[in-house]
């Protein structure tokens, strides 16, 4: 058998590590100009006039929740098919988490599901690009405005994804977008909110510094913050990413067609939705929905068994232990995200997997599929 084929793995060259070692011999490892440079070019990579970088996509998006005043008793809707942060952020301020059901296409929220799930204690709503494909932005901000609500939007897996001709930050939605290593760009850990809102942005730069104001000392708060600052370590590699970033969304782009013609022919299985006029996905990761009926465990044990990873992608946040616990979800809350979790099968994905590898992996999930 040969080598074992990884679910993802960071796409790294020697400008990035040229960028952190010019960081590290400069000896300003934090609040430094390496921070303001990254910022800077991925506002402009996502068309938006300001970025705050921040530690994680979870501070990011905690942020925005902080600076939407959300508070104990307020309702913000989101999606139950997504990683747990997108709930979790506003959790921490003390709101209750109400979920709507996903649109099978899109595996992203269905305003009209959304719609149905407004209350007089809704606040706002945090809407997901879920693997990359841009969530129903124009109908989520219409209900936005109609209703009086926050909208926040989680790009974290979506970094060069595009919603009616725009990159998904260009919308002048709050968007926050995350860089772990399995992301399209990655700073190790990290993340960043792009805003089109100067005073956003002011309150983002200080909430991730402490509450240090403008101006002010370093032992100076003028409100409760929080330390959810990137080092220019991390920003220096954010910025060699972003450097190659239209290569790296090709690349992925590249091989997620290989991926839709090696699986077109098989049985048993759907690829992920394809792109339309107002829809282009960036590639996160490549995730097949197996036909109902199939014995997704076997389909995993077989592939791991011949050294291919794979990944359960997405469990539905409302019927994780804690959700359950503290709020009394249960199955039947949102049958479609339920649907969805029990089929959905993460193949191996990353900017340069190899062309062999991905005729591997394609060839083991047919003979499993078929056997
Ligand atoms: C949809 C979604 N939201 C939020 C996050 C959180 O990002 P981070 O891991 O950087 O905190 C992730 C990243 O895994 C994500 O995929």
């Amino acid at each position: 058998m040969s080598g074992s084929i990884p679910l993802s793995s960071p796409y790294l060259d020697e400008r990035d590590e040229e960028l952190v070692l010019e960081v590290l011999r400069s000896g300003r490892l934090s609040l430094g100009p390496a921070i303001d440079r990254f910022e800077e070019l991925f506002a402009e990579k996502v068309g938006a006039p300001y970025a705050a970088a921040v530690s994680s996509g979870t501070a990011g998006l905690h942020l925005l929740c902080a600076i939407a005043g959300l508070e104990e008793g307020d309702e913000v809707i989101t999606s139950p098919y997504s990683f747990v942060a997108s709930a979790n952020c506003f959790i921490y301020e003390g709101a209750t988490p109400v979920f709507a059901d996903v649109d099978e296409r899109t595996m992203n929220l269905d305003p009209a599901a959304v719609e149905a799930a407004i209350t007089e204690r809704t606040k706002a709503i945090v809407a997901v690009d879920i693997f990359g494909y841009p969530c129903e932005l124009d109908p989520l901000r219409e209900l936005c405005e109609r209703h009086g609500l926050v909208l926040i939007q989680d790009a974290c897996e979506a970094l060069g994804a595009e919603y009616k001709g725009g990159r998904v930050g260009s919308h002048g939605v709050d968007a926050v977008f995350a860089f772990y290593p399995n992301k399209q760009l990655t700073t190790g850990e990290g993340g960043i909110v792009a805003t089109h809102d100067e005073e956003t942005w002011r309150a983002l730069v200080s909430l991730r510094n402490q509450g240090r104001a403008d101006g002010g000392g370093w032992l100076e708060h003028a409100r409760l913050g929080y330390n959810y600052r990137i080092d220019d370590i991390r920003a220096a590699l954010g910025t060699g990413q972003l450097e190659k970033l239209e290569t790296i969304l090709a690349l992925r782009q590249a091989a997620a067609a290989r991926y839709g013609e090696l699986l077109a022919g098989v049985d048993g299985l759907e690829a992920p939705l394809a792109d339309d006029a107002d829809h282009v996905r960036s590639w996160f990761v490549y995730v097949v929905t197996l036909a109902r009926g199939t014995d997704r465990e076997r389909v995993i044990a077989e592939l791991e068994r011949q050294g291919i990873a794979t990944s359960r992608y997405l469990p539905s946040i409302h019927l994780q232990a804690y959700m359950r616990e503290r709020y009394g979800f249960s199955e039947g809350l949102c049958p479609v995200s339920e649907d969805l979790s029990q089929r959905t099968l993460a193949l191996p994905f990353f900017t340069a997997i190899d062309a062999e590898d991905q005729e591997r992996v394609a060839e083991a999930l047919a003979a499993t599929l078929a056997g």
